[in-house]
């Protein structure tokens, strides 16, 4: 059931309000989060994250912020190179992987590879039952609902809710968070839901970028830090459902080659919160300006200010806190896939050659 939208996908996109505020709830109690007993870091020498695709971007994202927060090394692969590579796994191991359905063949299959290596296996599933999560010593449930959208969006931001969620813990377990930083941190949350719909409200906006954005062949997404995981993101999903090619740079990689791309024909969609990486990304967007790019900034009130004037055009999302970007930013990009697909006419919830499971190698 659509509920009045014209695609899963758009329901999937609005309803994360309302379903990132019910899967937080479920791992809080008050300003102590609920998470299996057994489930400390204090000794976790190293994480692997492992997974595909879109969950593995979300995956790419918690390396940020594992390694920020608690200050654990953290490895992150894509479950079919890691399976194969079979790489060595020190003592003091957790390894994590992260999937949907729960049922990805080679995200089982490195999974099973670390059984009896690893120190424990953890997930994050949306399907309770599903193998990844039975074959977990602990598997965490992303809340998220049925997701129909073979483009994945809001098991994308509730499974970074539920990794977030983990790296405070891991923070705070081994010793490098307070209670007052981790209530603000829980309060900045709680506020995410309330954000979201202040940031569905830049949906005219948003599509009316897109269908300018759908006559191009070839679309950049840059970002740094925390953003860069995200362009990736935000490049899978536009080329997954409107078949526009699109590729995702970190942005100081920039003139390392990417930039002999860049003409008057190549969208550029940088995102960039007005953070403390915020002028090194700035300082890239104009370096594509002036070759001629077209930059779609996806920014907040302060960047816009800052960004000047030359900017094709700006999406200003509410104001958040830094480590929360991740989630209140892969909205607009969820938004700009979803009208470049509408505006190009293709079958948004059901792309071409692609299956909702990929339980095949
Ligand atoms: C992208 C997408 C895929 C999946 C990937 C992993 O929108 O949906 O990239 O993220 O196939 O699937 P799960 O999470 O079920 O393991």
């Amino acid at each position: 059931d659509k509920s009045g939208y014209k695609h899963f996908m758009a329901k999937e996109i609005w309803e994360q309000p309302t379903v990132l505020a019910n899967a937080l709830s479920a791992y809080l109690d008050g300003n102590t989060i609920d998470l299996p007993e057994s489930l400390d870091f204090a000794n976790t020498e190293r994480l692997t994250l492992v997974a595909c695709g879109t969950a593995y971007f979300a995956c790419l994202t918690a390396k940020y912020w594992f390694e920020t927060l608690a200050g654990i090394p953290v490895e992150t692969d894509i479950a079919s190179e890691f399976r194969y590579r079979e790489p060595p796994i020190p003592a003091g191991t957790t390894a994590l992987f992260v999937s949907q359905s729960g049922e990805t063949a080679d995200t089982l299959a490195a999974l099973r590879f670390c059984r009896d290596r690893a120190d424990r296996i953890l997930s994050v599933v949306n399907v309770a039952e599903s193998s990844i999560a039975r074959e977990s010593d602990i598997a965490l449930p992303i809340h998220a609902g049925i997701e129909i959208g073979v483009a994945s969006t809001k098991a994308f931001t509730c499974q970074l809710n539920v990794l977030y969620l983990l790296a405070l813990k891991a923070a705070v377990d081994r010793g490098r968070m307070t209670p007052e930083d981790l209530a603000q941190a829980l309060d900045d949350l709680r506020g995410l839901p309330g954000l979201f719909n202040a940031g569905l409200d830049r949906d005219v906006t948003i599509a009316e970028a897109a269908r300018a954005v759908a006559e191009s062949r070839d679309v950049l997404f840059l970002g740094r830090g925390l953003m860069y995981p995200l362009a990736h993101e935000g490049a899978l999903k536009l080329k997954e459902i409107s078949y526009i090619h699109a590729e995702a740079y970190a942005s100081g990689e920039l003139k390392h080659g990417p930039i002999a791309l860049i003409d008057k024909t190549v969208p550029v969609v940088v995102m960039a919160p007005r953070d403390a990486l915020f002028d090194k990304t700035v300082s890239n967007m104009h370096e594509v300006m002036a070759r001629g790019g077209k930059v779609l900034l996806f920014t907040d009130a302060a960047g816009a200010a800052e960004a000047g004037a030359d900017v094709w055009r700006t999406v200003t999302l509410p104001e958040v806190a830094p480590a929360l970007t991740p989630l209140l930013y892969a909205l607009p990009a969820q938004l700009l896939a979803y009208h470049a697909a509408v505006a190009k006419g293709t079958d948004v919830d059901q792309p071409r050659n692609l299956a909702k499971s990929v339980t095949v190698e």
